[in-house]
């Protein structure tokens, strides 16, 4: 990726980031690429070590020439300090992580601790700031939570001497610097017009000509947007699976021609119809759970949206019984699980159904190994030592009686029907992520996908 920060004419919005996880990072060297000059906050002093020595904590594709490149240009630097951090920024972003808790309320502690001392750093700053919500939080937290925080401890009204917008993130891991730097569309939640032309001004700044349509709304909006937003694409999943468990049911089907054929249709859309193991990752479990637990407490009852989980959480143990159906008892045998992330070009494991395949195999008593070609190591923090790893893909067949694709990883696809024959014990595969041609992996190899009637 070339780098050519464009230095505006106007004097640089120095521009602060709190909280230096996914979002914060790669919105900290997008912002810096483009030519600002970036403060990062963090708490955890290796991770700032680590991003000052130009070295990305997270994998992510292109983030780590970049951060190399901004930090080398001292566009980009990271502390602990948040008062200087502020005092030398003009806008700060709040980009801390706020992760489900068991009832789907989101954790709000991180955020908090975040905004009480941005209040407290603003008492003495006197001249103008934009403090802006970039983390997920369920309708009327900013109104209701961020900002009376901030006024407590700045001793100051929001609206005075600084103002809070909600600006809600829509990267995806795995091609979050790609989405950072081409949105679809930039949301802004604001209290006054005033901090709204601000936040879209440096949008403005920072997009150029490619400035993606700007919506302005009030801030419990604009959290509700990123809420269904998330929904919506789980639900989309889901459908596709629902579809996908018909499917198997009916001699001579195939999910993915039918999902092709209404994807074309301009009001379904082909995205996001992929059928498989369900969705996993920090957003859209969360985000259903948060927008049930807020309907909830509305009191609503959100059927559509818990239908959506339910189809989501059975998902990986469709794919098990696919196992058993074909294999027998799964006691004792042995199982190749290919892909740990929860999807490809990311080392994160979180909410993967990889795992919970993985674990509901272990309970039912086979012995498992597995391979991911990027998140074994996140992976040996769920599943320790209960499972083997293998450090590849042909490693991790040798000698199987089955095996599941589980993340749609690109080397994966290389693989062929002889490689299945050749290395596994009884040539069994599922493909829960449909990676594979099934009229290429018939014959001897028992093949089985993801809504694919059986037998096919
Ligand atoms: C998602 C949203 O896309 C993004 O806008 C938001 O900011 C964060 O959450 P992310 O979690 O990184 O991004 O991944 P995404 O590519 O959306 O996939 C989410 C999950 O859905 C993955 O587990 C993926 O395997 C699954 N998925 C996706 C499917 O099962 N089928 C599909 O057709 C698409």
């Amino acid at each position: 990726m070339s780098f050519r920060p464009k230095r505006p004419l106007r004097p640089i919005t120095r521009i602060s980031i709190f909280g230096l996880g996914y979002v914060g990072l790669c919105t900290a060297v997008c912002f810096a690429h483009k030519g600002f000059s970036v403060i990062g906050v963090d708490v955890d002093l290796r991770r700032i070590k680590a991003i000052n020595e130009g070295k990305a904590p997270i994998y992510e594709p292109s983030l780590d020439e970049l951060l190399r490149r901004s930090v080398g240009l001292k566009m980009l630097w990271c502390t602990d300090d948040y008062e200087y951090a502020l005092r030398t920024s003009d806008v700060s972003f709040i980009t801390v992580g706020t992760p489900s808790q068991r009832n789907g309320a989101l954790t709000l502690k991180y955020a908090k601790a975040a905004a009480k001392n941005i209040g407290k750093s603003l008492r003495t700053n006197r001249s103008y700031h934009l403090v802006v919500i970039k983390s997920t939080v369920l309708p009327g937290t900013t109104e209701n939570v961020i900002k009376p925080l901030i006024e407590e401890f700045s001793g100051k009204k929001c609206g005075s001497t600084y103002d809070v917008c909600f600006n809600p993130e829509f990267l995806r891991q795995g091609s979050a610097i790609e989405d950072v730097l081409n949105p679809d569309r930039i949301i802004i939640g604001e209290f006054t017009k005033k901090s709204g032309d601000f936040l879209e001004c440096l949008y403005r700044e920072c997009y150029g000509p490619r400035l993606p349509p700007v919506i302005r709304t009030r801030p419990s909006t604009a959290e509700l947007i990123k809420c269904a937003n998330n929904a919506f694409l789980a639900m989309k999943i889901s459908f596709a699976n629902t579809i996908a468990n018909i499917c198997e049911r009916i001699a001579d089907v195939d999910v993915v021609a039918v999902t092709k054929a209404i994807g074309l249709d301009a009001r379904i859309g082909s995205l996001f119809l992929d059928a498989g193991l369900g969705y996993g990752g920090s957003c859209f479990p969360k985000d259903v759970r948060g927008l049930i637990y807020i309907s909830e407490k509305l009191r609503y009852s959100p059927i559509l949206l818990r239908a959506v989980e339910k189809v989501n959480s059975l998902q990986p143990h469709r794919i098990v019984e696919m196992a058993r159906t074909l294999l027998g008892s799964l006691q004792g045998k042995r199982v190749a699980i290919l892909g740990l992330a929860f999807k490809p070009n990311t080392d994160d494991v979180r909410d993967s159904a990889s795992i919970r395949v993985a674990k509901e195999f272990l309970d039912k008593k086979a012995k498992v190994i597995v391979y991911d070609p990027m998140a074994t190591k996140n992976a040996r923090k769920l599943l320790e030592n209960k499972v083997k790893y293998a450090s590849s893909a042909i490693e991790c067949i040798d000698g199987v009686d089955c095996c599941v694709i589980a993340t749609e990883w690109p080397e994966f696809r290389a693989l062929r029907r002889k490689d299945f024959l050749c290395c596994m014990r009884t040539p069994t595969l599922i493909d829960a992520r449909r990676i594979y041609d099934p009229d290429e992996f018939g014959g001897k190899l028992k093949f089985w996908a993801t809504g694919l009637a059986k037998g096919a």
